[in-house]
């Protein structure tokens, strides 16, 4: 676009609601989504930034199962848990809407009716995977398999997540049902198919020739890689009873394929809005000079640059993506995170261990935004950016201003008797701030902007180190009003600059800066320093804007993730198969007792057999038992243990024993009693 746009639609990709929030998602997406239009909004301009719940797709009714609860109980409660932690976080949403809701189906299915009356879709029977035992068609996240591209053995029916293709379930080798494990037959079935190959030559004309410049390498890349492996029709609807049905004949039972139906939600998230607002949707999703952005993760790249724009440019009525600036993954501590492995920063938790910290994990996702490649969040680099970059050098150069400014003019803004060489040094460099940051963020690089944000709070610390107030004020206390006229121009010009980065450290630090009702200065007066804080301006008093976070409290969050690495290796250990049913009369000819051991001895000889006397309450006797390697005598005389009485006696190395000890293993292999130790039981007590 060559104009200046007279009106943006932001879109974040709408998360599915089978999971809550991670920082995944929010490095990926919604926090550079927001730090984008924050920006805008101070610009003046006119925005609608729109994002809601995915609630279709195999991935609801599939995780509902699991959870035991019905897929709309499911859609419910994430929902719910999602939307009021993007609220709480910060993420500055227009309107966040779901999938589920009513102008969503009608939207859509116009959608689907508009393209099926204009013949934009082909209609074909074919052969599709189809799982025997679940008797359930297979598609999507319902069948895994080899990937035919990269050979990734766990690629989805409609993805491979390694290599980012998109796939057909039939194309992928060796495929097998995740409902049932059974390998699938094939049965015929009827499907709309969107044929992408009639648009080639549309996307090579925009994307190919169109976007080479603008859009960013990784983006590019993928989509000149599909186009030039040559796009084949995709099917658009799916044999499944979740989702919005089809709405045209021949449609009963089944519904529209979630990729369909969801880059939609954008637009009835939109119409949604308006609506509330009073005001006309159309420009939005019309105009010619409306700048339409897709905010989304890698995984996504395929849909957002090649399925919908191609369904737009069918319907023929909506204008196309301006750009799609897609990040690559976040990890956590070195593993890929994981809804369904529980490894993650879940936000809700974040936001309950972390009270009034948004910033600090905002800033922490910014800095390390895995913009150009994967990254990884480590804890200690969390603890590190707050405690050496936002309480170090931003709290501490604030601090110091503010609290100056109290000490030698009882929270008045000095008047700068003469300002030195170095003094319009520095409100030089503070003039080009706003400039600076205007690029990162218009291209998109909000990691270099923050980082640009820090060095201008660098640049206020180190002007205040230079210039030693604290020592000056002594001899030259003219000199000094000169200084903290600029350094409070700095600590303004931040608190306007950080509003897209900070923005809870925004508002904290115009109120401190700017008490009563005073107007704070607009981003743009950031380039005439010298007028953000006049001579004889108050100021409020100093607040904490960011505190240490202790070496503790970094502790608690490893340790929990390293209970999560351990319970999931406990359910990947293999356990033993449930063994054969047995009836009541089986059990119960088993006569299980409490004893005491009274005596145990190693078995000369042998690496694991032990010798006990057990006091059974019925008796003393003599069981050998092999728990040699987990125990030492000493260490086990006088436990309570659980014994089987009535076990056939057998000799162990000419030794009779009359009974068995039971035992367990613990998560090392190391054996452990099934032990009534507890309440004063007494011997000769039955179980049962
Ligand atoms: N729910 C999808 C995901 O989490 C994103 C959908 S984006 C939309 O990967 F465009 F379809 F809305
Ligand atoms: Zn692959």
């Amino acid at each position: 676009m060559s104009k200046k746009p007279a009106r943006y639609t932001v879109t974040a990709a709408l998360p599915y609601t089978n999971g809550p929030i991670h920082i995944g998602h929010l490095a990926g997406v919604y926090v550079p989504a927001d730090i984008y239009v924050r920006y805008l909004r101070l610009m003046g301009e006119d925005v609608a930034f729109v994002c809601g719940s995915d609630e279709h797709g195999v991935a609801i009714p599939m995780k509902a199962k699991k959870e035991g609860v019905t897929p709309k109980e499911l859609i419910d409660k994430y929902h719910g848990m999602i939307k009021s932690s993007f609220e709480t976080f910060g993420i500055s949403f227009d309107n966040y809407s779901r999938t589920s809701a009513e102008i969503h189906h009608k939207t859509a299915s116009d959608f689907f009716i508009k393209l099926h009356d204009q013949d934009d879709f082909l209609e074909e029977t074919s052969a599709q995977l189809y799982d025997e035992e679940a008797g359930q068609f297979l598609a999507d996240r319902f069948v895994t398999g080899t990937c035919p591209r990269c050979g990734y053995p766990e690629a989805y029916g409609d993805q491979c997540e390694n290599c980012g293709s998109s796939l057909s379930a039939t194309e992928l080798i060796q495929p097998k049902s995740t409902l049932s494990g059974s390998v699938p037959s094939l049965r015929e079935t009827r499907h709309w198919y969107l044929p992408l190959d009639r648009y080639e030559d549309f996307l090579k004309e925009w994307i190919l020739a169109g976007h080479k410049d603008d859009w960013k390498p990784n983006v590019y890349g993928q989509c000149k890689s599909w186009i030039d492996d040559g796009l084949k029709p995709r099917a658009v609807t799916r044999d499944l009873d979740w989702g919005i049905p089809v709405p045209v004949a021949g449609g009963e039972g089944k519904v529209l394929y979630v990729w369909f139906d969801a880059p939609i939600g954008y637009i009835s998230s939109t119409k949604e809005w308006a609506h509330d607002q009073g005001i006309d949707w159309e420009p939005y999703w019309k105009a010619k000079d409306t700048q339409l952005v897709h905010f989304i993760g890698k995984d996504n790249i395929v849909f957002h640059c090649i399925i919908f724009p191609v369904m737009l440019k069918a319907h023929g009525d909506f204008i196309l993506p301006e750009n799609v600036p897609a990040n690559e993954f976040l990890n956590l501590e070195g593993q890929k995170l994981s809804t369904s492995k529980n490894w993650a920063v879940w936000l809700h938790e974040y936001l309950d261990d972390f009270k009034d910290m948004q910033d600090v994990l905002r800033y922490t996702l910014t800095a390390n935004a895995p913009e150009t490649k994967d990254n990884d969040f480590t804890w200690k680099d969390f603890q590190a950016r707050n405690n050496n970059e936002l309480v170090a050098i931003f709290g501490n150069f604030i601090n110091r201003v503010v609290v100056l400014t109290h000490k030698y003019y009882g929270g008045t803004v000095p008047s700068p008797t003469k300002l030195e060489k170095e003094d319009l040094a520095t409100l030089n460099a503070l003039r080009e701030f706003p400039q600076t940051l205007s690029g990162s963020i218009c291209r998109y690089r909000f990691r270099e902007g923050s980082q640009e944000l820090m060095n201008l709070a660098r640049l206020g610390n180190q002007y205040l180190a230079g210039e030693e107030p604290w020592k000056v004020i002594k001899q030259d206390p003219g000199r000094v009003q000169a200084v903290m006229f600029v350094a409070l121009q700095i600590a303004a010009g931040l608190a306007v600059l950080c509003e897209p980065f900070l923005p809870f450290t925004s508002e904290k630090l115009k109120r401190m800066l700017y008490p009563r009702g005073a107007t704070p200065p607009q981003w743009k007066d950031v380039a005439t320093p010298g007028s953000l804080l006049e001579p004889g301006q108050a100021i409020g008093p100093a607040a904490l804007l960011f505190r240490k976070i202790e070496d503790t409290e970094i502790q608690a969050q490893l340790d929990r993730l390293q209970a999560t690495k351990k319970s999931n290796e406990l359910e990947n250990a293999s356990l033993m198969p449930q063994k054969e049913t047995i009836s009541f009369d089986d059990f119960s000819k088993m006569d299980l007792r409490v004893g005491t051991i009274l005596s145990a001895e190693k078995m000369p000889k042998t690496k694991k057999l032990m010798v006990l006397q057990v006091d059974t309450g019925l008796d003393q006797r003599t069981i050998v038992s092999g728990i040699a390697e987990s125990f030492e005598p000493e260490d086990i005389i006088g436990k309570k243990v659980t014994v089987l009485v009535n076990l056939a006696p057998r000799p162990l190395r000419g030794v009779e024993s009359q009974g068995m000890i039971l035992m367990t293993e613990d998560q090392d292999g190391k054996l452990v009693f099934l032990n009534p130790d507890e309440g004063g039981v007494g011997n000769g007590q039955t179980i049962n």
